[in-house]
């Protein structure tokens, strides 16, 4: 017996990501799933206001809110609690996972990248960044990344990728709406995969 996926997803932007991955859910293209809760560092995020028309727990969770660090992570795991979680889709979060909420997770946090991992990725890699990067270094392929999030940034596990060609005229612009379109795919196969039991969680180790 699979258990259900209950989903937490992180996000600070627009959410174009979850909302990708929540039509799949409600389109029934991803069984065994439910989106329990958004959680965003930024309270104006779009991720947020996608969450609300839903009819989903959104919550504002940001660091500079709390005392501590620690407090910071104990509200945030207590959340994940609070709503029965067992999995987190990061979906253009811009901060970074607790350590404790790593480990309390381990083999279940998965982020998607906006490149070809392991290249173009790490600190200071992200967004629009990214393409910038790739289209610097003159690659011929750009695409996108699902992994699994693990204390090194943009290291784990990749679970998934998917190329898309660099026109010599791309600008970072124009790669970043291709690369979009191929995430709003492969995130939810990605999702389906755990959710039908494809990628064994607790296997999936180094
Ligand atoms: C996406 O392109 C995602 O790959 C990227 O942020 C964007 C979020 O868009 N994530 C990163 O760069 C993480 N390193 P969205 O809010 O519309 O899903």
């Amino acid at each position: 017996m699979i258990r259900p996926l209950n989903i937490a997803v992180f996000g600070s932007g627009r959410g174009s990501n979850f909302q990708a991955v929540l039509s799949a859910i409600q389109q029934g293209r991803i069984p065994n799933a439910d989106v329990r809760v958004v959680v965003s560092n930024n309270s104006s995020a779009g991720i947020l206001a996608i969450a609300r028309a839903n009819g989903i727990p959104a919550e504002h969770i940001s660091e500079k809110k709390f005392p501590t660090p620690e407090a910071f992570t104990e509200h945030l795991l207590a959340t994940l609690r609070l709503y029965d979680v067992n999995f987190i889709l990061l979906a253009g979060y811009m901060k970074r996972v607790p350590v404790r909420i790593i480990s309390e997770y381990r083999n279940r946090i998965i982020n998607i990248h906006p490149a070809l991992l392991p290249k173009f990725g790490g600190q200071g890699m992200y967004g629009m960044r990214v393409h910038e990067a790739v289209v610097a270094a003159r690659e011929h392929f750009s695409g996108a990344t699902v992994h699994i999030v693990d204390e090194e940034y943009d290291r784990g596990k990749i679970i998934v990728q998917k190329k898309v060609a660099v026109a010599p005229d791309d600008t970072a612009e124009s790669l970043a709406a291709k690369v979009l379109a191929i995430e709003h795919e492969l995130y939810p196969e990605a999702v389906r995969m755990f959710a039908v039991g494809g990628v064994l969680l607790d296997e999936v180790v180094e």
